[in-house]
C-alpha cells in the first residue's frame, strides 16, 4: 500500500489493523507469561494496564498516524519539524525487525506441528496426539530452523505478491472461526477430570503472587499484544480517512486482544491442572498442553489440524504487518524497491532467529539478563523497545502538538474523552512509563 491510498470503510481499517494486532501475543505470550507470574493475579495486572495504560496509548498512536499520514521513520519529522525525533519511528523499527526474529520461532513451531500432525514426521508412535513429544521437535535444531524458514518464506511471499488485501477478507471468516475453537477447547478442558483448580488458578487474584517483575511483565505484555511503540499501530491509521473514528478502532482491538487472551487462558489452565502439567512451563505451554486436550475429543486429530491452521493464520496476519514494516520504511512509497527490500529483509530476519530457535536446544545453556537468547530478545522488545518508543510519541504529543490539531484527528464524542485522555498522555502516562522503566533496573 502507497502513501496515497487510504482504507474505504472503517470495517477495513479494524479488521486490518486487529489481523496485525491479534497474533501470538494473546494467545501464545498471555498464558505463558501468566502461568509463571501468578495467574490470577497476572490477568489483573493484564486488564488493569491494558484498560487504563494500553487504550490510551492505542488511541494515542491512531491519533499520531491519522495526523501524520506517512510512514513512522519520517511521520515524526513531519509533524514536530524536528529531524532528530525520527528515531521514535527508527526505534519502532528497530522493536518490529527483533520481534519478528523470535515470532517466527513460534510460527515455525506451528508449522512443525501442522506438519507433524499430517505426517507424524517426528514422534507420535503409537497413533495418539498425546504422544506429541515437544522436547524431542522443538529440541531438534535442524527441524525448527527449517520450521522457521518455512515461516518467513511464507510470509515474504505473500508481502511480495502484495496480497494481503486478500488475507484480510479471510480473516473476516478465519477470526470467528478462530474464536468458536477456543470456546470449544475451554469446554473440553473445563470437562477435564480436576479441571478446576486450574481454572482458580487463573481466575483467583492471589495478592501475594504479585511480584514486582510480574509487574513488569503485565505492562510489557499489554504493549506486546496491542503492538504499542512500535508504530505499527501508526502506520495502519495513517491510512485513515479524516472521518473514521479511532476510537472504536481502539476500543475493538483492546477488547478483542483481552477476549481471546482470556479464552487462552481459560483453554489452557484448567487443562494444565488435569493433565498435571507445571504452569510455570514457559513458551512451550501451549504446544505441550493443547496436543493433550484434542486427544481427548472425538476426532481430536483433525480438530487440531484445523485449529493449527487457523492459529497459523493469526500468526501470519502478523508477521505480515512485522515485514510490512520494514519493507515501508525502505521502500519509502517507491514500489519499484519492494520486491529487493522483502527479500533482504527475510534473509536478515531469518538470521538473526536462528540463535533464537536454538535457544530451545544447542543453546539452550546460554543463560543471561532475562534468560535464553530468545528470551532477551523479546524482553528487549516487550520491555525496552517498544515502552521506549511509546514513551518518546507520549512525550510529543503531550508536549509538542498543537492541542486543537490532536482533538480534530481524534474526535469528538458524547463522552468528551478527549481532555481526560489528552491529560492522561501529556502528564501522568510518561510518569508511569518511566517509573515501570526505571524499576526494572533497580
Ligand atoms: N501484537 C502482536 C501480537 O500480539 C505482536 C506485535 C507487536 C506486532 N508489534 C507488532 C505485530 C507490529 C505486527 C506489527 O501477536
Amino acid at each position: 500500500m502507497n502513501k496515497q491510498s487510504q482504507w474505504k470503510s472503517s470495517t477495513g481499517f479494524i479488521l486490518a489493523s486487529a489481523g496485525s494486532a491479534i497474533g501470538l501475543g494473546a494467545m501464545w505470550k498471555f498464558p505463558y507469561m501468566a502461568g509463571i507470574y501468578g495467574g490470577g493475579a497476572f490477568l489483573l495486572m493484564f486488564l488493569v494496564f491494558t484498560i487504563f495504560v494500553g487504550l490510551p496509548l492505542l488511541m494515542m498512536e491512531f491519533t499520531v498516524g491519522k495526523m501524520g499520514k506517512t510512514y513512522t521513520t519520517k511521520i515524526y519529522e513531519k509533524l514536530t519539524k524536528k529531524k532528530w525525533l525520527n528515531i521514535i519511528g527508527w526505534n519502532g523499527n528497530l522493536a518490529v525487525f527483533i520481534l519478528f526474529g523470535f515470532y517466527s520461532v513460534i510460527g515455525g513451531w506451528i508449522i512443525i506441528y501442522i506438519l507433524n500432525v499430517a505426517f507424524q514426521i517426528v514422534t507420535f508412535s503409537d497413533n495418539t496426539l498425546g504422544s506429541i513429544k515437544f522436547e524431542s521437535i522443538i529440541g531438534n535444531p535442524w527441524l525448527t530452523i527449517t520450521g522457521q524458514g518455512i515461516f518467513i518464506l511464507l510470509t515474504m511471499i505473500i508481502v511480495m505478491m502484495g496480497v494481503e488485501k486478500g488475507l484480510e477478507k479471510a480473516s473476516k471468516f478465519m477470526m470467528p472461526l478462530l474464536f468458536i475453537f477456543l470456546i470449544i477447547i475451554v469446554i473440553k478442558s473445563l470437562s477435564l477430570e480436576g479441571s478446576i483448580e486450574g481454572l482458580k488458578y487463573i481466575l483467583q487474584p492471589r495478592l501475594k503472587d504479585i511480584s514486582m517483575e510480574g509487574v513488569l511483565f503485565a505492562l510489557g505484555q499489554s504493549f506486546f499484544t496491542l503492538s504499542l511503540g512500535t508504530t505499527g499501530m501508526i502506520t495502519y491509521a495513517s491510512y485513515a480517512s479524516k472521518e473514521m473514528t479511532i476510537k472504536t478502532s481502539a476500543v475493538s482491538i483492546v477488547g478483542m486482544n483481552i477476549l481471546v487472551s482470556i479464552l487462552a487462558g481459560l483453554a489452557i489452565f484448567p487443562a494444565i491442572a488435569a493433565f498435571g502439567y507445571n504452569p510455570t512451563e514457559g513458551p512451550g505451554l501451549l504446544f505441550k498442553v493443547l496436543p493433550q486436550v484434542f486427544d481427548q475429543m472425538a476426532y481430536g486429530q483433525g480438530f487440531y489440524f484445523i485449529f493449527l491452521i487457523l492459529f497459523l493464520f493469526a500468526a501470519l496476519t502478523s508477521s505480515i504487518s512485522l515485514l510490512e514494516l520494514n519493507v515501508s520504511n525502505f521502500t519509502k512509497n517507491d514500489n519499484s524497491k519492494r520486491k529487493a527490500i522483502a527479500i533482504y529483509a527475510s534473509i536478515l530476519v531469518f538470521i538473526i532467529s536462528i540463535p533464537a530457535t536454538l535457544s530451545f536446544s544447542s543453546l539452550s545453556g546460554i543463560q543471561f539478563g532475562a534468560g535464553t537468547i530468545f528470551d532477551n530478545m523479546d524482553f528487549l522488545v516487550s520491555n525496552i523497545l517498544m515502552p521506549l518508543g511509546a514513551l518518546g510519541t507520549t512525550l510529543v504529543v503531550g508536549q509538542l502538538l498543537d492541542k486543537n490539531d490532536l482533538k480534530t484527528h481524534f474526535g469528538t464524542d458524547r463522552f468528551k474523552l478527549f481532555m481526560p485522555w489528552y491529560y492522561l498522555i501529556k502528564f501522568i502516562l510518561p510518569v508511569v512509563i518511566v517509573l515501570i522503566f526505571v524499576a526494572q533496573f533497580i
